[in-house]
């Protein structure tokens, strides 16, 4: 009998030890993995009865509280009242500015189980803390319908975390194809879960001009649309077309409503109008600007076009500067980002103009006036009050003042840029471009561009290169993951591509780099399968590993 008993009691303690330590020890899937976690022991339930009181309650902190009243309000149909006001209630969350947290977009939370606190400098801080929240939520939030019954449960735990850098981007590229602005949308809210900030939308190329101009129209009545598409994999001769025509673009209304978006989820967007080269859209719709005069059609091929705008035509350059107008009064970001990349310089040797602007201008060749090109548009961008971001090649021939770059061809453009005082965001395309292959076997999968950017790869980039001393580091802005479409059509394709690469981005632009771990990273992630799969994103779930590397070490 005796000996029963105590069995019993061992058992029972053995039990509540055991949950104890479930509750506080089972891994949180957060990402990205904040600065500094610890698990306490309980948790806080919402209930039809929690309030949300904000301090002070405006425009801006209201966002952080919507979403966490919609969060709860979906899978329960109760939404949380939302109040003003500074003092706990039992039961009750509450989300207040504080200014003695140091950065604009860190917040502490404390989740105890008689209710949670966020505390951050700005609003966008206390949104951050409300995605942490989610995050801790059960996935059910994540559903648009009732769930009967449903526990809204977060885990009792203190956080104090910040950002590591101030920009954490994702592009897209729509000029190759383009995705319904549902899409858009859905991306931007992937990039505020995982807190990145900036949505590069990457606006026009050879192959389709995507933003209405209201002062240009047919840079949409034509150089919107193509005859037909190159089909699969391009190849050097004998390609074959699908014969469909294609295209589309985004009213400025449409536009408005994505920057709105994006902007109630401290989500920047960053418009990108490509030039010298990129531009055959542009032209087939307004040949005058070109070297040539034309001809054209939009380009039916991927790669790189020999028609670029005319460096020595002044119309060029009134075009560029009214269609960047158009773009300001939409954007309201700091940066416009003027492309610069991959623009021959063929026909240039032969323009009259082109040569006759290199004479007057006292340049030594063609490098030098893509310089004059992008020295002249950033001196108009400034002159609004914005300044201009151009990938690496923009460092060639002289680079303009003010110019932040985007060093895609490896960190070596990066590099220089930081040290001569510019500042850089890392997008090296062997670690951050999503539309290489994820995986070494690629059944089943779609097309996509060659190449292999495995999720560890990704995961383990470092984007403050040791060439560069700590003062120059700081010219390191952040990092971002880049999509280009051609391979892209359709938006299931392009979160199968983004996903889960964006979230390992996200994380390194968040998380201190000592507190990055890719073993960990993947338990977490692993962890979010529900949720993505509650929200019904596409997402890449096979090898994480990069296999080849592990191939070449053995
Ligand atoms: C680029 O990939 N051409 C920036
Ligand atoms: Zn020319």
């Amino acid at each position: 009998m005796k000996f029963l008993h105590l069995t019993a009691l061992l058992l029972i303690l053995f039990g509540i030890e055991n949950q104890l330590s479930a509750s506080a020890n089972s891994p949180l899937s957060l990402i990205p993995a904040p600065v500094s976690l610890t698990r306490q022991n309980g948790n806080f339930t919402l209930t039809a009865g929690t309030r949300i009181i904000v301090s002070p309650l405006n425009n801006e902190t209201r966002l952080a509280a919507d979403l966490l009243a919609l969060l709860v309000k979906n899978p329960t149909g109760y939404a949380p009242a939302i109040s003003e006001g500074k003092k706990p209630a039992d039961g009750s969350v509450l989300l207040i500015l504080d200014n003695s947290i140091k950065n604009d977009e860190g917040y502490t939370l404390e989740v105890t189980p008689t209710g949670i606190t966020a505390k951050a400098k700005t609003a966008v801080g206390l949104f951050y803390a409300v995605q942490t929240i989610r995050q801790l939520l059960p996935t059910e939030v994540e559903k648009q319908t009732i769930v009967a019954g449903l526990a809204l449960t977060v885990p009792a735990c203190t956080i104090t975390d910040e950002p590591r850098f101030a920009y954490r981007g994702m592009h897209l590229d729509v000029g190759r194809h383009l995705f319904p602005v549902t899409s858009i949308k859905r991306y931007i809210d992937m990039l505020a879960l995982h807190k990145m900030n900036t949505f590069h939308w990457h606006l026009t190329e050879d192959q389709g001009w995507r933003i209405e101009i209201k002062k240009y129209p047919k840079l949409t009545e034509i150089g919107a649309y193509r005859k037909e598409t190159v089909a699969g994999a391009q190849k050097k001769a004998n390609n074959t077309f699908d014969g469909k025509p294609y295209g589309g673009f985004y009213t400025q209304n449409e536009v408005r409503e994505i920057v709105a978006y994006a902007g109630s989820k401290f989500i920047t967007v960053l418009p990108e109008i490509e030039m010298p080269g990129h531009a055959v859209a542009a032209l087939a719709s307004y040949p005058e600007l070109s070297c040539t005069g034309g001809p054209f059609e939009v380009r039916k091929l991927w790669g790189v076009d020999e028609d670029v705008f005319c460096a020595g035509n002044e119309q060029a350059f009134t075009f560029l500067e009214d269609v960047l107008t158009e773009v300001m009064e939409l954007f309201p970001s700091k940066y416009i980002h003027i492309g610069g990349d991959e623009c021959p310089k063929k026909r240039w040797e032969k323009c009259p103009k082109c040569q006759q602007r290199i004479k007057d201008q006292g340049l030594k060749n063609e490098l030098e006036l893509q310089s004059y090109f992008i020295r002249r548009i950033e001196k108009f961008v400034s002159s609004k009050g914005r300044n201009i971001i151009g990938w690496d090649e923009i460092l060639e021939g002289g680079l303009a003042p003010g110019a932040t770059v985007m060093s895609w061809r490896g960190e070596a453009g990066g590099i220089e840029a930081a040290k001569s005082g510019h500042d850089v965001i890392m997008t090296p395309g062997k670690y951050t471009y999503f539309c290489y292959y994820q995986s070494e076997n690629h059944d089943g999968q779609p097309l996509a561009l060659g190449g292999y950017v495995p999720l560890e790869l990704v995961y383990g980039y470092n984007p403050t290169p040791k060439e560069l001393n700590p003062e120059e580091q700081k010219h390191i802005l952040g990092l971002q993951g880049c999509l280009w479409s051609e391979q892209i059509q359709t938006p299931e394709i392009l979160e199968f591509m983004a996903y889960p690469r964006t979230f390992a981005m996200a994380e390194t632009g968040w998380t201190p780099d000592n507190g990055k771990n890719f073993e960990n990273f993947v338990s977490r992630l692993e962890g979010l399968h529900k949720r993505y799969d509650a929200i019904g994103i596409s997402y890449f779930k096979g090898e994480y590993r990069d296999t080849k590397a592990a191939k070449e070490r053995k």
